[in-house]
């Protein structure tokens, strides 16, 4: 069954909800570069490509559906944050966000009779308390840390592994 008009559109509301996450998320890999915090800048270097396997999974679903992709003009992004943590604390912000706009399509899913779709969606209802929960775990543990110095090296450090771990993936993958 050809995909109806109104959730080919939401659809590619969401590829540019995904690609901005993505430019968020590298914003936030610049200003974390610049504070030198290289390990919080490699986990959302992580998380920015993730943001973009997220819209290629949308990307692909309406072509595989017969429509037609429209890619839209991304918002430019924010450059400065007070603190990581603030970073971090947007970041999940975001998440809630995005899991909304999750929310909002598995809606408009039931209302068109669209059962494909609505499985399709599944995928991302757990990918969101992931992304959710991910996020929140980092908030919490840099509230903890404070003002200390050596706290924050120990989280930079920490959140460090993660790009080694995604690059280890891709080499297996591969
Ligand atoms: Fe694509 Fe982080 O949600």
């Amino acid at each position: 069954m050809m995909i109806g008009k109104r959730m080919e559109q939401a659809l590619n509301e969401q590829i540019k909800h995904e690609l901005e996450s993505a430019y968020l998320y590298l914003g936030m890999v610049a200003y974390f570069q610049a504070e030198g915090l290289d390990g919080m800048a490699g986990w959302m270097e992580v998380q920015a490509q993730e943001e973009i396997a997220h819209a290629m999974r949308f990307f692909r679903y309406i072509n595989e559906r017969g429509g037609r992709v429209e890619l839209k003009a991304l918002a430019q992004p924010q450059k400065e944050w007070a603190s990581p943590l603030e970073a971090f604390r947007a970041a999940y912000e975001h998440e809630r966000f995005i899991t909304g706009k999750i929310n909002d399509l598995l809606k408009i899913a039931e209302e068109e009779d669209d059962n494909a779709a609505e499985i399709m969606l599944q995928w991302f209802v757990t990918e969101q308390v992931e992304e959710e929960s991910s996020t929140k775990r980092v908030v919490d543990l840099l509230a903890r840390v404070g003002d200390s110095g050596h706290g924050l090296i120990m989280v930079d450090r920490e959140l460090g592994t993660r790009r080694a771990e995604a690059a280890g993936a891709e080499g297996r993958s591969a």
